[in-house]
């Protein structure tokens, strides 16, 4: 029986493309490996976002030829695949680089693993390639999903048209697409049905979802969003990333009506400064971001954000920067993620005059995350007492723990059986720290 092993880079999004790999391996007869060496085929799901993160996948493949020559010598056959956005964006690279990979397929063409394993076969010691964006929507072509747990991400929309001046998502995962309606509901009732009860649902700009419905009439995520809400089984809703400039009084309304919503929104603004914003290609001014944010809380007091920041993009300065710790003060974020900007081949801000030197990045993004943390830590403080519904996703690190989520995406540890592994559970919170909490079971 063949083994396979997925290593994940980079989003969510990849996440759920490696899941779906999996299922389409499952398909194929192949059973999932316990560790690396053990696995007759090796599959690296890559992300290009960050310098870092595309270097990383280089050396980590490094690393698995010698696991692949080690297995040579005992007679074992290692196939290596690569995909995701490093594929799409290096694709005349890898051969190159890591002559030792077997095939390489962009996200957009993941589903034909099945006929380039069989190639495979025929044509050893060649790097079989394709990173055509393809005509046709790999989800026609995919096996039907499998839940993951109580939680699955699903992908409603891939792709971005904003092509802010940083960012390697347009090019790696090409031009907008917004998957059918009645598509996405099929989906979410059998992930549901095999025992999800939160989905995430997943876009690169998720919320410019447009698809069509079953009368070909284009709706918009509020429409999804109210849909999937009356699916039961289905307890908690969340959406992940959305784009500053495209939340519309349809979807803020959402956040007023739909129970199952969770009060938990990402909504990155990158910089509190105009005039990098606009360098940025954004299509919102930091006063614009703030009053959907306002927006949001009239429609839902109980909303909480997060966001992501990107310091030293080319020509920030002292005040730029003091504008985002700003936007920080006034939104008082409950979570964030923050960058060091990274200079990307083929984007228009590597280009740029003035970039940031090292040091000044470092200097920053360290004040950013102490005030970020600062805020988070706060919050985390503040649900200590509280009674809070948790959906218990997976195993903490000693025996009888398990690690669930809030509403508010915080990680809570508890003393639990696994019998309580994938439900909701109503917990009190006694313990936080600046990234987790404890609790225990209420009534207990
Ligand atoms: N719209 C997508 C963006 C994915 S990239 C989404 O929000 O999911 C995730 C984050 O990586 C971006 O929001 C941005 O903060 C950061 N990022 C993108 N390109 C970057 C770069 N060149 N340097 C540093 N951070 C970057
Ligand atoms: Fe990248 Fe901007 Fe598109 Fe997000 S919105 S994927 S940061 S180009
Ligand atoms: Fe990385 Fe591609 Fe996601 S570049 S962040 S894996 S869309």
């Amino acid at each position: 029986m063949k083994k396979y092993y997925i290593k994940t880079f980079g989003c969510q999004m990849n996440v759920y493309d490696s899941h779906r790999i999996a299922v389409i391996l499952e398909n194929l007869g192949f059973k999932p490996a316990t560790s690396l060496p053990d696995a007759d085929l090796v599959i690296f799901n890559t992300c290009h976002i960050r310098e870092k993160a595309a270097e990383k996948v280089f050396s980590d493949l490094g690393r698995l030829n010698l696991i692949k020559e080690e297995r040579a010598a005992s007679g074992k056959d290692t196939i290596i695949g690569l995909v995701g956005c490093v594929v799409q964006a290096e694709d005349q690279q890898i051969a190159k680089r890591s002559p030792f990979v077997d095939f390489a397929l962009g996200p957009l063409t993941y589903h034909r693993i099945p006929e380039i394993l069989a190639q495979i076969s025929r044509k050893k010691g060649i790097t079989l390639i394709d990173t055509e964006f393809p005509a046709e929507s790999k989800f026609d072509y995919l096996p039907e999903n499998k839940s993951e747990g109580g939680c699955s991400f699903l992908a409603i929309q891939e792709g971005c048209n904003n092509f802010c001046t940083y960012c390697v998502v347009p090019y790696t995962r090409g031009i907008e697409t917004s998957r059918p309606v009645e598509e996405i509901i099929k989906e979410a009732k059998l992930l549901v049905e095999g025992g999800s009860v939160e989905l995430n649902l997943l876009g690169q700009n998720v919320n410019s979802y447009h698809g069509e419905d079953a009368d070909g009439k284009e709706r918009n995520l509020a429409y999804l969003l109210r849909r999937l809400n009356e699916i039961d089984g289905l307890k908690r809703i969340r959406y992940t990333t959305s784009y500053p400039a495209d939340v519309n009084d349809e979807l803020i309304a959402c956040h007023r009506d739909l129970p199952k919503l969770m009060p938990y929104l990402h909504l990155p603004i990158q910089s509190g400064s105009d005039s990098i914003l606009k360098a940025m290609n954004r299509r919102h001014t930091s006063g614009q971001y703030l009053e959907i944010i306002d927006k949001l809380r009239e429609a839902n007091p109980s909303l909480g954000f997060s966001s992501d920041f990107i310091v030293g993009f080319p020509g920030e300065t002292d005040s730029d920067f003091e504008a985002t710790l700003d936007v920080v003060k006034k939104v008082k974020y409950i979570q964030a993620f923050s960058f060091k900007y990274s200079r990307r081949a083929g984007t228009p801000a590597a280009l740029m005059p003035n970039q940031v030197e090292e040091k000044v990045k470092k200097e920053r993004l360290e004040i950013l995350q102490n005030l970020l943390f600062s805020y988070q830590l706060k919050f985390n403080k503040e649900s200590i007492g509280k009674i809070m519904p948790v959906l218990f996703e997976i195993k903490g690190r000693h025996k009888g723990q398990l690690i669930g989520r809030t509403p508010y995406m915080q990680n809570l540890h508890a003393e639990l059986g696994k019998e309580y592994l994938n439900k909701i559970v109503n917990m009190r919170v006694t313990e936080a720290t600046t990234n987790s909490l404890t609790g225990i079971k209420e009534g207990e």
